[in-house]
């Protein structure tokens, strides 16, 4: 089976082309240089971008996978792929409206079936589905979530717990705009983390307790480090936190995102292995782009090696760098591996939250 898959929910237009477990053609656009400018993502600049590139994205992905040799439209005759998965939940409207559109004309004209994609669900795909083994420990840690995902198999799961209010993407992202890094905030902390000088003395900021232990909150983590930042730069409580990184010197940035890393990953791993401890997992994953982050997978080694007998986990597995972030390979293997279940192209929806 060779499904196409198709992402564009956020910043990244990715399509890819996944045949029982290979990845055949795996394309990302990003559109981060775009958005480095506004510090963020700019969603009607997003969406545009999504427009202007999604065909000949797709196009390529096909190309590099052997499906097609020049147009779309061999498709319709030669059936090279057996079905088309598209991202329609949750994300920023325009880009899932032009992803969602896009795939199910496809449909309609080539004749093949059309599968609906939980983007956040998919993270977990970052890992080759055939390395699974159920019951399975999923945490995804991305810009938009933070989720704890119990699954008894690709079609059987819950979650245990997600944030209530930022994810920890997003968070390391305002940490980094408080220090006056450039966006996306998550690989600028954790360079400035790598700079610094760690003593082991160093105050974390505090947790927060929550009555679900697999729930996260982030919005207290943010202030508790913009208070922090505020202090290291010499000022009140008051000054505003466009002000704070000039009045910082790098090591003291360099600290600050020290801090504001380990404070963060204490957090995911504490909800984790709380997790683990509990529902015994054959298996823990942690994808996502936040898992791109070398400290959070440092840290998770060395928390489920130590403990692996005790949490039953014999296995922790961290998706390539490559497939935490964004992708379209995720879309396509969590199509496959839930059965590629139907949708009528007339049917599809978008859901943004
Ligand atoms: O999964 P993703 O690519 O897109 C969403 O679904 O949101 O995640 C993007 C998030 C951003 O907040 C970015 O700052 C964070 O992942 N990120 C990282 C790292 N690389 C990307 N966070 C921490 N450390 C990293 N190395
Ligand atoms: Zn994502």
């Amino acid at each position: 089976m060779k499904v196409l898959g198709i992402e564009s929910t956020c910043d990244e237009t990715a399509a890819a082309v996944v045949s029982d477990g290979r990845v055949l053609s795996n394309i990302v656009a990003s559109q981060i240089d775009i958005h480095k400018e506004f510090g963020g993502v700019f969603p009607e600049i997003a969406a545009r971008e999504h427009l202007r590139v999604i065909l000949p994205t797709i196009k390529l992905a096909l190309k590099e996978a052997g499906c097609i040799k020049e147009s779309l439209a061999e498709l319709r005759d030669n059936k090279t792929i057996d079905a088309i998965a598209v991202a329609n939940r949750p994300g920023l409207i325009g880009g899932l409206m032009i992803g969602a559109m896009t795939a199910r004309t496809l449909a309609e004209v080539l004749g093949l079936p059309l599968v609906a994609v939980d983007h956040v669900y998919a993270h977990i795909y970052g890992v080759e589905p055939a390395e699974m083994r159920f019951p399975l420990l999923a945490l995804v840690v991305s810009g938009g979530h933070s989720t704890i995902y119990l699954l008894e198999s690709p079609t059987n799961y819950q979650i245990l717990g997600e944030t209530r209010d930022d994810a920890v993407g997003e968070a390391f992202d305002k940490a980094a705009k408080i220090l006056g890094l450039p966006y996306p905030g998550g690989p600028s902390i954790s360079q400035a983390a790598d700079a610094y000088k760690a003593t082991g003395k160093e105050q974390l900021l505090p947790a927060p307790k929550l009555d679900n232990p697999y729930e996260f909150s982030f919005s207290g983590l943010k202030t508790a480090f913009l208070r922090r930042a505020q202090e290291m730069a010499g000022g009140n409580f008051r000054m505003s936190s466009d002000e704070v990184a000039d009045k910082l010197a790098d090591e003291q940035k360099n600290e600050l995102a020290f801090v504001f890393q380990e404070s963060a990953v204490r957090i995911l791993l504490n909800a984790l292995e709380k997790a683990a401890k509990v529902y015994r997992p054959e298996q823990i994953i942690i994808s996502g782009g936040v898992a791109a982050n070398s400290r959070l997978r440092d840290k998770a080694h060395e928390v489920f090696g130590a403990c692996g007998a005790d949490s039953g986990a014999s296995k922790l597995l961290l998706p390539e760098r490559a497939l935490s972030t964004d992708n379209a390979v995720m879309i396509a293997r969590a199509a496959l591996a839930m059965g590629l279940p139907k949708t009528a192209p007339r049917d599809l929806k978008v859901t943004p939250n």
